[in-house]
């Protein structure tokens, strides 16, 4: 179903996690305006068809033109480009007033991922809205790099393991189907109990042990399954634990090692800027929070774990 990765020249970075209110959009415009003042060419897309509202993070009001024209009329991904008043960087923004982005059909989907892949950028940067809805997580699991903003509170943990366990289901189902094993997936796991599979790491070994055919399709399908965690609106050193603890988690449950990059401390002068419509990066550029964001994206790029110092 998706094209290959590691294809093009630049890189599709897409930001989700499940839960909405996190700093998905707020981090999302932070690291791409990093990229671009690193004199990298970026493209934001915001995909939060419904409730679009990257736009406003860089003080544009109501952009004339949006995603709705790219489903509706057909017209090109590049016509629908819009400045965002910092150099090298540019977005296409969702619409406010749109469809909800469940009503979008697959093959429009398809579409949308294949003109992201051919957009001429270094970094494509893809802001998802919130909740676990397929195309979220279709659109989540095209990038080259998936990034999940976790906070931390018990809800966003929750939500972020059936975000990422639900990605890992849909990835390995779509993997398999598209070489023909279309039910296995869901005939085991409605049966999990009588195969004794307790979870999604089971319900894999499982798949790869009983058939190795499946077990070298999962190898290659899920190689660059890979996953990187910024925890944000941290108020504490015990809050920067909760990043580890969702590492262990993920591997426990899911048998997934993601990548913890790092973490934003909570910092009033961040709504302050959304509600100033002021870039925060460009106003806030000697804050910590500034300082945290450039650490999280140089490790994003090199794909390097944050290094925690223990007490
Ligand atoms: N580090 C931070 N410190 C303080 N407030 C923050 C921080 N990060 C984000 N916020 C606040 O959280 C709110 C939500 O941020 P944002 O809109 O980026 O979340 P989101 O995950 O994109 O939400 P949605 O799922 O609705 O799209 C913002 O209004 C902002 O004020
Ligand atoms: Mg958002």
């Amino acid at each position: 179903m998706y094209s290959p990765k590691k294809e093009r020249e630049g890189e599709i970075w897409a930001i989700g996690g499940g839960k909405g209110g996190t700093g998905k959009t707020f981090i999302t415009s932070c690291m791409g305006t990093y990229l671009a003042q690193k004199e990298n060419n970026v493209v934001l897309i915001d995909v939060d068809i419904g409730g679009a509202n990257l736009h406003s993070f860089f003080g544009i009001n109501r952009p004339g033109k949006s995603l709705t024209n790219f489903f509706e009329n057909g017209s090109p991904l590049q016509e629908l480009i819009v400045r965002t008043g910092i150099d090298n960087m540019q977005l296409i923004t969702g619409d406010v007033d749109s469809l909800a982005s469940d009503s979008i059909k697959f093959s429009q989907k398809l579409k949308l991922f294949r003109h992201i892949m051919k957009l001429n950028a270094q970094y494509v940067l893809i802001d998802l809205g919130g909740g676990s809805h397929n195309n979220t997580l279709d659109t989540f699991l095209m990038a080259d790099k998936m990034i999940a903003v976790l906070v931390p509170e018990m809800i966003a943990v929750e939500n972020m393991y059936h975000f990422i366990k639900n990605a890992l289901f849909r990835k390995v189902r779509m993997s398999l189907r598209s070489y023909g094993f279309r039910e296995i997936v869901e005939h085991v796991w409605e049966r999990r109990k009588q195969y004794g599979v307790k979870n999604l790491r089971e319900l894999i070994e499982w798949l790869r042990h009983s058939f190795s055919y499946i077990g070298d399709i999962l190898d290659r399908e899920l190689a660059d399954f890979k996953i990187y965690l910024i925890l944000n609106k941290v108020r504490g050193p015990d809050d920067i634990l909760i990043g580890a603890s969702m590492k262990s988690a993920l591997l426990k449950f899911l048998g997934i090692n993601i990548d913890f990059v790092g973490y934003i401390e909570y910092d009033d002068s961040v709504w302050r800027s959304i509600r100033n419509q002021q870039p925060f990066m460009l106003y806030y550029s000697s804050s910590r929070c500034t300082e945290e964001i450039e650490d999280f994206t140089e490790n994003l790029i090199v794909g390097r774990e944050i290094r925690l110092l223990r007490a």
